[in-house]
């Protein structure tokens, strides 16, 4: 297979410029491992932390070298998670959300190499000014939780701001070869994918929730706060969970008053209908690039189309230079 070696690959050692979202829930060592085999860095999704669960999901990934990502905000509630996780020798560490200047310090004392996600360029140069050796500029197109600025121009804003003291890697919206060609052009080094990723086989989502997102359209993704509320979950703002539209966020997104009356009963009917598989309630969480994707496939063959697809795109687009 032609390759694609950027400052990122070579500063990983891996062999194509993708890394897999730590995605909360989805995550787990069996698609970090996947990623990893194939060449990109696979990141176990630490979400809210359960140490059961990350302990679980390094054993899952072996001897393959995977990295780890937490929400930075929920890390601070409980920071020895962090310690737990330094302990498996993570190849990268990933902070997402909130301030990460303490965690990136005691990760680099441990000569672990650091990620931060950011949305916006302020907390891209707080991030550089913190120590990380690669920012994601994560756009409002990414699924889960997002800001407001979109990819397309944060990304090389981004770039200009701390490109000489990072590596900057591009994330939201990007599903296949022709984003991460345009992720390349804008000047990242590679791209980090959630919502395919999330529609891999060795993702931890059910068949149902696999075929809603595969069935789905870009057009009509929706980003809200009803499904942080039913979980308990105190997201600052400007951060809104992206997912798929259904019933139950037709009925309460822009009518939250009325479900923070009844928050309990609602608590208990979205963790029910998790335990139904009830998709008209639970959401699928996935961004607007989910309409670029048709099928469910082992990560292994996602990445191996997206670089081939990045390279004839990148060739084509040279090929109108004359
Ligand atoms: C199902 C899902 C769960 C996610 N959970 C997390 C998370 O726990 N921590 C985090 O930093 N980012 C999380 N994200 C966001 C990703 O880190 C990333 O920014 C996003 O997936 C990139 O955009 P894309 O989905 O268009 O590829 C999640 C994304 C998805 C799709």
């Amino acid at each position: 297979m032609t390759a694609i070696h950027t400052r990122l690959t070579k500063f990983l050692g891996i062999d194509h410029p993708i890394i897999s979202a730590p995605m909360a829930f989805a995550a787990s060592g069996r698609l970090a491992a996947a990623v990893s085999a194939a060449g990109g860095l696979g990141l176990i999704g630490g979400g809210y932390g359960d140490a059961a669960w990350l302990e679980e999901s390094f054993d899952e990934a072996g001897n393959q070298p995977v990295g780890c990502g937490f929400i930075t905000w929920s890390l601070a509630e409980n920071p020895s998670l962090l310690d737990l996780v330094l302990e498996r020798r993570p190849q990268a560490m990933m902070f997402s959300f909130g301030d990460a200047s303490s965690f990136v310090e005691k990760t680099k004392s441990q000569d672990i190499k650091v990620i931060c996600q950011v949305q916006s360029v302020a907390q891209a140069r707080d991030a550089a000014d913190w120590g990380a050796d690669i920012i994601i500029a994560q756009g409002s197109e990414a699924g889960g939780h997002g800001a407001i600025r979109a990819t397309l121009p944060l990304v090389p804003a981004v770039v200009d701001a701390v490109g000489d003291r990072a590596i900057v890697v591009a994330a939201g919206g990007i599903a296949d070869g022709r984003g991460l060609a345009a992720a390349l052009t804008l000047g990242a080094e590679g791209v980090l994918m959630g919502t395919r990723f999330y529609c891999s086989e060795e993702a931890m989502v059910e068949g149902e929730a696999h075929d809603l997102a595969v069935a789905a359209n870009g057009d009509s993704t929706v980003k809200s706060s009803v499904v942080d509320h039913v979980r308990g979950k105190t997201w600052p703002s400007p951060y809104k969970l992206h997912t798929l539209p259904n019933a139950y966020l037709d009925k309460w997104h822009g009518n939250e008053d009325a479900l923070l009356a009844q928050i309990e009963q609602e608590t208990q009917a979205y963790d029910q209908a998790g335990a139904d598989s009830d998709y008209n309630t639970r959401a699928v969480i996935v961004g607007e690039g989910v309409g670029l994707i048709n099928t469910t496939e082992p990560a292994a063959t996602m990445i191996e189309n997206c670089i081939a697809e990045a390279v004839g795109s990148l060739r084509g687009s040279f090929a109108l230079v004359k």
